[in-house]
């Protein structure tokens, strides 16, 4: 995939493994959920290579060496062959919690989702001096360590904007990659951040940085523009001080054949029959308040009091693993979450039908294909989610035709056209999209449901890489030769690096 010059080091907050002790003393591998790690690991699993992360709790475990690393995935049935190196970086709880529940988690997450009054920006300084910038340190250490020349350095994601500076300080000729998983927002939000400046120029020291669609390449630009960069929307290029950087639009998409093809040994109809084959509506997302769960509940409310007819016959079912359960802001979502269910179930319910089914553990892929194929509708109504995988696996799960209602606020909305979407802000229109889904002629259903698959299928992960890596490359080599300088030429001549 790099053109086989070196190893791919990736870098991220989340690792993709965890190892945890059970009862009888064994240590188990688990994947970690989340839309990073689900989609890098199985390139990972491809390329093999060395992937550096924090290690959730999991550092001591016996299973990594004196580095910190450990083989991956440990599952008795992977051969060594189809395994990669996970390096398990370490820091105090004191530091880790300013890093990671400080900054990243109540500074950048909610000013880049569009929640500024979520963030911490009192506490902005100190979650930087002492978090942000030091853990920032430590990746990009590690990174050094673990580099050898030839090697594709790929940073992921709003915990690490520091790194590619940090990485380019110590080894100037290094290809370095980053993509950004959430969505850039206007400059009304990012100009609020009083490090706005640094993270640009974190940023602008890697090769090529990706973001999900044009619209969050475009927000970043001005926003460059707002820190006093040269920035331009027609080469996507930005200036920040010496360091001059290409961005463009990469749309993360799913393992189409893995969602198609993993065998559940039928146990969709196991789930149907514990819902006494109702219409299931499936909600499925990490808990998180840009997930926009209790409006999704308030929707459905609504949605049953004026069909009646439905009672009984319908059933929603709400996977919702755990998340940030440490910062005030989740925890008073998880609670908003358990009390509407409640008082639904309690309103609506009786002891034949409980209307709402609500999980809070997460489960393996493999398990969650099933719970995809049992599904009538998929109901995918975030406030604001920069791609959201989910509404990508549930139709690469799904042969059979099915219906997927997509918040317009979810960057998948841009290629799934053929999904209902709707402002998962207007109740009344959530609820009327859930009567059209369940009501939809199965003509119009297959038409529809074809054409979403040809999209999720060719738009895959691995086009996904192969395309972001390909441009890295093209953008290294231009660096390299002191060639990439769209601002160095004449105006109207604007040099592009586009695929051709
Ligand atoms: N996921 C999982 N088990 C669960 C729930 C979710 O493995 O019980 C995975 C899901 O398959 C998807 C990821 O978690 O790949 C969530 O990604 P998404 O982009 O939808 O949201 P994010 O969590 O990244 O905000
Ligand atoms: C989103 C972020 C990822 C993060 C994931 C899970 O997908 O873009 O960077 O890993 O959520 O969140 P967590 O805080 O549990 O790692």
């Amino acid at each position: 995939m790099d053109g086989g010059q070196g190893k791919m080091i990736v870098v991220s907050n989340a690792e993709p493994y965890k190892h945890e002790s059970r009862d009888d003393g064994k240590t188990v591998c688990k994947e970690v959920e989340g839309g990073l790690t689900t989609a890098m690991n199985p390139q990972m699993r491809e390329t093999g290579g060395v992937w550096i992360a924090y290690g959730r709790g999991d550092r001591d475990a016996e299973v990594v060496n004196s580095e910190g690393e450990v083989s991956v995935p440990d599952f008795p049935d992977v051969p060594e062959d189809k395994r990669y190196t996970l390096k398990r970086l370490d820091f105090s709880p004191e530091r880790y919690d300013k890093f990671y529940r400080g900054y990243a988690n109540r500074v950048l997450w909610p000013i880049f989702h569009s929640f500024p009054s979520k963030a911490d920006l009192e506490r902005e300084g100190e979650y930087w001096a002492e978090g942000y910038l030091p853990c920032n340190r430590e990746y990009a250490r590690a990174v050094v360590e673990a580099y050898e020349p030839g090697d594709t350095v790929w940073v992921h994601d709003y915990h690490l904007a520091l790194v590619p500076k940090l990485v380019r300080d110590e080894v100037p000729d290094a290809k370095i990659g980053v993509f950004w998983h959430i969505p850039w927002p206007p400059w009304e939000n990012f100009g609020k951040v009083p490090h706005r400046r640094r993270i640009l120029e974190g940023l602008a020291a890697a090769d090529l940085m990706g973001l999900h669609l044009e619209k969050y390449a475009n927000n970043l630009l001005r926003c460059a523009g707002g820190c006093g960069a040269r920035f331009d929307l027609d080469s996507n290029s930005f200036k920040l001080g010496e360091e001059e950087i290409q961005v463009e639009a990469y749309p993360l998409g799913v393992d189409f054949e893995f969602f198609n093809e993993t065998e559940t040994d039928g146990e969709e109809l196991d789930i149907r029959k514990m819902y006494k084959d109702k219409k299931l509506v499936l909600g499925v997302d990490r808990q998180d308040y840009t997930k926009g769960i209790p409006e999704r509940i308030r929707a459905f409310k609504k949605f049953l009091r004026k069909n009646p007819t439905y009672q009984e016959k319908i059933a929603m079912v709400q996977r919702t693993p755990t998340s940030r359960t440490e910062i005030s802001e989740y925890q008073k979502e998880k609670n908003e979450i358990n009390r509407g269910v409640s008082e639904f179930n309690g309103n609506f319910g009786n002891h034949d039908w409980t209307p709402i089914s609500l999980f809070w553990q997460g489960i393996p892929q493999k398990k969650l294909i099933a719970e995809y194929r049992a599904a009538d509708v998929g109901l995918v109504t975030p406030g604001l989610d920069g791609m959201n995988l989910v509404s990508k696996e549930f139709i690469a799960a799904n042969e059979e035709p099915k219906v997927l209602i997509l918040s317009e606020f979810a960057g998948s909305s841009e290629q799934l056209d053929e999904a209902i979407h709707v402002n998962p802000y207007d109740s009344d229109q959530v609820a009327g999209a859930i009567k059209k889904a369940i009501e939809m002629p199965e003509g119009e259903k297959k038409e529809r449901w074809e054409e979403l698959r040809r999209k999720v299928k060719t738009e895959d992960l691995s086009s996904w890489a192969e395309n972001f890596l390909g441009d890295l490359d093209r953008a290294h080599r231009l660096h390299s030769m002191a060639e990439f300088a769209p601002f160095a030429q004449e105006a109207g001549e604007k040099q592009v690096m586009r695929r051709n």
